[in-house]
C-alpha cells in the first residue's frame, strides 16, 4: 500500500506534428499538480511522453517524404520537439515514456497475453468505421452517415479479421464500481457522460488492425499478422512508464489520469476494464479538463488554428502562459482564447496588482526604514495595529483556502489562484488605507516598520503558494525579498506552517529589481 506517494500522470501525445497551446495546457496543470504535491512532502512520479504508433503516424511519416517502414525515423525526429517544448514551459516530469520503448512494448504484450489467457480476447470479424484523426472504432449506431461523431471527419469503412477485448462481460461491473467511487470520474458532468455512454449495450472493443492493411504497431504476441489498435497499446503507458523506472511496485495505481474530455472513453471505459481484466488496480481519480477553442473550434492541428506555446512564452514570459492558463478558466471547463483576454489577464493581475505590491513594499522598504526589518515590531497606533491584525487574519487563512482548493477532487486550480491574488489584492488596500508614507512623514518608524513587515509576510507567503503555478516568478519574488534558498524547499504545510505569521526574518537584505511583469500596452 502506498502512502506518501503521488503518482500523476498527462496524455501521451501523438507525434504527427509539434505540440500546440492545448498539449501545453495539459502539462502545465500537471506539472502544477505534482509541484505542489512536492511542497506538501510527498515523493511524486509525472509522467508523460509520446504516442508513436498506429495509422495517423503511418500516415504522416508518408507526407513527409520518409517512405513506408521509416516510421521510426520519422517519429525520433518529432520527439525532440516535445521534450524542447516542455523545458521552456518548466514542465518538470520524472520520466518520459515513448511506446517505441521495448519496455513499453514488452509490458503491452505481456498484457495481452495476460487478457488471453483469461479468456478476455477472442478473433472475429469486424464490420464497422474507423476514424483515423481519433485512431477510434465507430459501430453503425454512433456513425451517422460514416461522419466521425467526434471530429465530423469522414471515416473509413472497415471489414477484416481481427481480434476483439471483451468488454460487454465487463460493462456491468463498471457501471456499479463508477456509482460506487463518486470521484472515480470528475468533474461530475464527465462521470454522468460516462454512465450515460454506459446505458446503451457495450459492444467488444476490436484491438488490432492486420498487417497487411497496417503495420506500425506493436506486434499481437499470439498473432504475428497482427498489431495492437493503437489505444489498447497507448493506454498501457501509464504501467510501463514506472516499469522504466522500476518504481511500479512503490506508485501504482495512479492518483490523477489528467486528460481533456476528448479521450474520456478511452480513460474511462476501456482502461478500467483493461485493468479489471489483468487484475490490477484502478487509478484513483481519472479528471477530464475542457478545451481551449478559438471562437467555437477547438484548438488543433487538423483545424489549422493552433497558438504556439513558446511564442507566448517568449514574448510574456513562462509564467504568464502558465498563469492565464490556469487563471482565465475554471479546471474542467472550456476557454476561448485569444490574445487580447491574454493580455488583459496579465496587465490586471500581474502587472498591476502582483508586480505592484511587491515593487511598491521595495521601494518603501529602501526609502522609509534604515535597516530591513526590525525585530520590534511594536506599534503604538492603535490605527495600524487594528488594520495588522485584518491582514494577519487573512494572511493566515491562506495556506488553508489554497490547500483545501488544491487537494479538492475538483482540482480547483483557478480557484487556488483566486484566493492568492485575493490576498495580494487586500494587501495593495493594506498600503491604500493605511499610507505608511503619512507615518513616515510624522517620523513614526515603528507604525512604518509594521505596516512594511506585514507586505514583506505577505509577499513571503504568496511567493510560496504561487510557487507550482509560477516558479521563476516565486523564486524572483523570494530573491528581491532577500530571502535565502530556494521557494520550492518550503512547505505548504498546514501542520508546519499552522500560524503562517511573522516568518519573515528580520534583518533580511532586499534586492529590488526590475519589475517582474512589466505592463503590457
Ligand atoms: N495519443 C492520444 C492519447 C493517448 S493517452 C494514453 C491522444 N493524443 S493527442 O495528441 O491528440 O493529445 C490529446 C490531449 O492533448 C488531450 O487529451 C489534451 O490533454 C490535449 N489537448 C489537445 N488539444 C487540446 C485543446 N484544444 N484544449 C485542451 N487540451 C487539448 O489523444
Amino acid at each position: 500500500m502506498k502512502k506518501n506517494q503521488f503518482y500523476i500522470t498527462t496524455p501521451i501525445y501523438y507525434v504527427n506534428a509539434n505540440p500546440h497551446i492545448g498539449h501545453a495546457y495539459t502539462q502545465i496543470a500537471v506539472d502544477v499538480l505534482s509541484r505542489y504535491h512536492k511542497m506538501l512532502g510527498e515523493e511524486v512520479f509525472f509522467l508523460t511522453g509520446t504516442d508513436e504508433h498506429g495509422e495517423k503516424i503511418e500516415e504522416a511519416t508518408l507526407k513527409s517524404g520518409l517512405g513506408q517502414g521509416r516510421e521510426k525515423e520519422f517519429v525520433d525526429k518529432i520527439v525532440p520537439n516535445f521534450k524542447k517544448v516542455w523545458d521552456i514551459l518548466g514542465i518538470e516530469y520524472d520520466y518520459f515514456i515513448r511506446t517505441t520503448d521495448s519496455v513499453h512494448k514488452e509490458t503491452v504484450q505481456e498484457f495481452l497475453n495476460k487478457m488471453k489467457e483469461n479468456g478476455d480476447i477472442y478473433q472475429g470479424e469486424y464490420d464497422g468505421w474507423f476514424c483515423v484523426p481519433c485512431e477510434t472504432f465507430w459501430t453503425d449506431g454512433q456513425a451517422k452517415d460514416g461522419i466521425c461523431p467526434e471530429c465530423s471527419r469522414k471515416l473509413q469503412r472497415i471489414k477484416e479479421k481481427n481480434y476483439f477485448f471483451k468488454m460487454s462481460k465487463y460493462q456491468d461491473w463498471l457501471i456499479d464500481y463508477i456509482k460506487a467511487n463518486q470521484t472515480f470520474i470528475m468533474p461530475k458532468n464527465r462521470r454522468n457522460e460516462v454512465l450515460g455512454f454506459l446505458k446503451e449495450e457495450l459492444t467488444d472493443l476490436c484491438i488490432s488492425r492486420p498487417k497487411n492493411r497496417m503495420s506500425w504497431g506493436v506486434e499481437l504476441p499470439f498473432d504475428k499478422d497482427y498489431v495492437v489498435y493503437v489505444w489498447f497499446d497507448a493506454l498501457i503507458n501509464y504501467a510501463s512508464g514506472l516499469r522504466a523506472c522500476h518504481a511500479f511496485d512503490k506508485y501504482w495505481p495512479a492518483d490523477f489520469h489528467i486528460i481533456a474530455k476528448d479521450i474520456l472513453r478511452h480513460h474511462a471505459v476501456y482502461w478500467p476494464i483493461m485493468l479489471k481484466s489483468l487484475s490490477m488496480e484502478l487509478p484513483k481519480t481519472i479528471f477530464a479538463h475542457g478545451w481551449w477553442k478559438m471562437g467555437d473550434e477547438k484548438i488543433s492541428k487538423s483545424k489549422g488554428n493552433i497558438i504556439d506555446p513558446v511564442f507566448l512564452a517568449e514574448k510574456y514570459g513562462v509564467d504568464a502562459l502558465r498563469y492565464f492558463l490556469l487563471k482565465a478558466v475554471s479546471f474542467g471547463q472550456d476557454g476561448v482564447y485569444t490574445e487580447d483576454a491574454f493580455i488583459h489577464l496579465y496587465n490586471s493581475d500581474l502587472a498591476n496588482d502582483l508586480g505592484n505590491l511587491l515593487n511598491r513594499t521595495l521601494t518603501m522598504l529602501e526609502k522609509y526604514l534604515e535597516s530591513p526589518v526590525s525585530p520590534d515590531r511594536k506599534c503604538l497606533v492603535q490605527e495600524a495595529v487594528a488594520q495588522s491584525s485584518k491582514i494577519r487574519t487573512a494572511l493566515c487563512a491562506l495556506f488553508p483556502r489554497v490547500k483545501e482548493r488544491m487537494e479538492n477532487p475538483n482540482l480547483f486550480l483557478k480557484e487556488a489562484l483566486e484566493e492568492i491574488m485575493s490576498v495580494v489584492g487586500i494587501a495593495n488596500k493594506y498600503i491604500e488605507e493605511t499610507a505608511p508614507w503619512k507615518y513616515n512623514k510624522a517620523n513614526n518608524k515603528k507604525a512604518v516598520d509594521l505596516i512594511i513587515s506585514d507586505l514583506l509576510e505577505v509577499l513571503r507567503s504568496v511567493a510560496i503558494a504561487l510557487f507550482p503555478f509560477m516558479p521563476h516568478a516565486s523564486q524572483k519574488i523570494w530573491d528581491q525579498l532577500g530571502l535565502r534558498g530556494e521557494v520550492r524547499g518550503e512547505e505548504i504545510s498546514i501542520e508546519k506552517n499552522a500560524d503562517n505569521w511573522r516568518r519573515f526574518p528580520a534583518g533580511t537584505k532586499i534586492a529590488k529589481k526590475d519589475p517582474l511583469f512589466p505592463r503590457v500596452q
